[in-house]
């Protein structure tokens, strides 16, 4: 297949690359090449182009930055989002997009299915809900792949962080009272790769399997990496960050299983891995 991705520099268009290379004619598009916030532009490359489908990995992620720059992430992650849309409607072809557990408000108890009451709290979550309605309003043919707490070789991420912390830090605080599942790039681009290959339509969560609160995760990754850090736990509001997170969003992915897809690893079969290809 021709493949468009969107945000073929970031972490996890890096692990699309890796995944879908091999058997697929990639074409890679970065902001400089495609900036999806232009309209005129986006249609002109993709109906130039004529992919048999586009990914769109490209966003506006820093989840902080966004109650900042409002304007920017609803122009990058809602309009632009609705431009890449229109661009696949012109040329017939389905559209794959990234969305995220922060379109829920966190005060579910239980792992949320794909049609759980949405509800963002924080400017990224609302900007993210943004370009998932466009796609709705636009498109039949979509894959919306909810997914969260990413990680991956290409890019800034939590278990990098900690890990650089741990280097002069004998002491690190960490949240406990949000709590997600953790999903390594790798395994979510091997999924997508499937998913492409069919023609079920919709809304999906996936992410890998288990969950866990960020503390849990710390700690976890510091015993993998043998690194004696002492992890204290604190709550979010004592951990104050601009934007709100949900605190508890583990996503049931449960159209996925429906479909007959097999899960994800458990998050922690695949930060094992990570950690030992960075060490
Ligand atoms: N990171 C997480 O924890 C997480 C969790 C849940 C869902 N997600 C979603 O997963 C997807 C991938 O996330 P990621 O962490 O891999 O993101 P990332 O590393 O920040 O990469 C996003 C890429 O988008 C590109 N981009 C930004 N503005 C653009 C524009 N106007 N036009 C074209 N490209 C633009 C940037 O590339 P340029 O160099 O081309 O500017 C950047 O490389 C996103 O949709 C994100 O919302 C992420």
């Amino acid at each position: 297949m021709k493949i468009l991705i969107t945000g073929s520099n970031g972490m996890l268009g890096h692990d699309l690359i890796n995944v879908l290379d091999e058997r697929h004619d990639l074409i890679l598009t970065t902001s400089k090449i495609m900036d999806i916030t232009n309209k005129k532009q986006t249609i002109e490359y993709i109906c130039n182009v004529k992919p048999d489908i586009v990914i769109n990995s490209a966003a506006y992620t820093d989840v902080d930055g966004c109650e900042e720059k409002h304007e920017l992430a609803y122009r990058v992650n809602g309009e632009g989002v609705g431009n890449l849309a229109l661009a696949c409607r012109e040329v017939d072809c389905p559209l794959v997009h990234i969305s995220t557990d922060y379109v829920f408000d966190g005060s579910a108890t239980e792992p949320i299915q794909e049609d759980g009451e949405i509800g963002p709290i924080s400017i990224y979550g609302k900007s993210k809900l943004k370009g998932e309605e466009a796609i709705q309003e636009i498109l039949d043919k979509y894959f919306i792949v909810r997914t969260a707490w990413l990680y991956g070789i290409n890019g800034r991420n939590f278990p990098k962080t900690m890990l650089e912390l741990a280097e002069n830090h004998s002491e690190i605080t960490v949240v406990y009272d949000e709590v997600g599942t953790p999903t390594y790039t790798l395994d979510l681009a091997r999924g997508i790769g499937e998913l492409i290959e069919t023609d079920y339509y919709g809304i999906y969560h996936l992410t890998n399997s288990g969950s866990c609160s960020w503390c849990e995760f710390a700690k976890y990754i510091f015993e993998i990496a043998g690194k004696d850090v002492n992890v204290i736990p604190v709550t979010a509001s004592e951990f104050a960050r601009p934007a709100p997170r949900p605190s508890y969003s583990v996503l049931e992915n449960k159209n996925w299983i429906e479909k007959g897809f097999k899960p994800l690893r458990d998050y922690k079969d695949a930060i094992k891995e990570y950690i030992e290809l960075i060490i």
